[in-house]
């Protein structure tokens, strides 16, 4: 497979189906307290997905090769669940910090992104690894443009990560996006400035960094799909879809309930 770089109809089709991405994460927000189930939240999103965006989950009988189809619309992973977490009938508690991953499909183009949920009221530690883990997003998303390299990207964040005392995920990272969900290239989320793919004007990407608060170190679980660290740390993650501009960069699955872009973003996106 080859990167893909999208013309003025693939952008305007990027666009749209980052803000349906966007706009599911909002309609799940509410829904995430004490009690309820990742599989009732699961339920509602694909329901939303197919009845008010009109589109289709991703994830539903996704099924890359090396892994059994994955049997929900979209992934929940909580606490010290790194990613690719699947809904079931627990109930989410107080003090849980879950991340809820969609990715949906409109008119054929992919949205993905991915926010953290904090169950009640959370740690001080749990709170601080889920705002660091959004500013690390932030800090690769910066690094955005046409010319610049993957590793720039990769380095951002692990340098704002580590500086911060949390470890990268190196096993799993960001990716191309289009009309196949996963594309390339590879986008890692460590690295160092100036090597790696160049990044034009055309491609999306997304940037998605999973954050651990021990060690770097994974594993899978029996189910084939969810992942967990191994010192059972917590985890967190955060993602985008971003279309890679002239300029700089264009995030294509902001929506109102998105957290504030960080002032360090702001400044020198302005
Ligand atoms: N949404 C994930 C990503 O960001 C991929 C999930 S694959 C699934 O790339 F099958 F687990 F849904
Ligand atoms: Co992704
Ligand atoms: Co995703």
């Amino acid at each position: 497979m080859t990167i893909t770089y999208k013309d003025a109809q693939g952008i305007a089709g990027m666009r749209v189906a980052g803000r349906l991405a966007g706009e599911l994460l909002d309609y799940l927000t509410p829904l995430v307290k004490p009690g309820v189930t990742t599989n009732e939240i699961d339920r509602l999103a694909d329901d939303y997905t197919r009845r008010v965006l009109g589109a289709i989950s991703a994830p539903l009988d996704y099924a890359p090769s090396g892994h059994n189809p994955y049997p929900k619309a979209i992934c929940t992973s909580i606490n010290h669940q790194v990613c690719h977490g699947i809904p079931n009938d627990k109930p989410l508690k107080e003090g849980d910090i879950v991340n809820i991953d969609v990715t949906i499909i409109k008119n054929g183009w992919h949205g993905d992104s991915s926010r953290m949920f904090i169950v009640g009221k959370a740690s001080l530690a749990a709170r601080r690894l889920c705002a660091l883990t959004y500013e690390a997003m932030w800090h690769g998303i910066l690094r955005v443009r046409d010319g610049a390299y993957l590793g720039d990207i990769g380095h951002a964040i692990q340098q704002f990560a580590e500086g911060h005392g949390l470890s990268v995920v190196r096993e799993f990272c960001g990716h191309g996006i289009g009309q196949k969900f996963h594309e390339e290239p590879q986008v890692l989320h460590y690295g160092k400035p100036g090597t790696l793919e160049q990044l034009r004007a055309g491609m999306t990407i997304t940037i998605e960094p999973m954050l651990n608060a021990g060690r770097r170190e994974i594993r899978e679980l029996g189910d084939g799909w969810t992942i967990v660290t191994k010192d059972r740390s917590l985890s967190a993650q955060w993602e985008h879809t971003v279309l890679v501009t002239e300029s700089g960069f264009e995030v294509l699955t902001l929506s109102p309930l998105s957290p504030p872009i960080p002032a360090f973003a702001l400044a020198s996106h302005a």
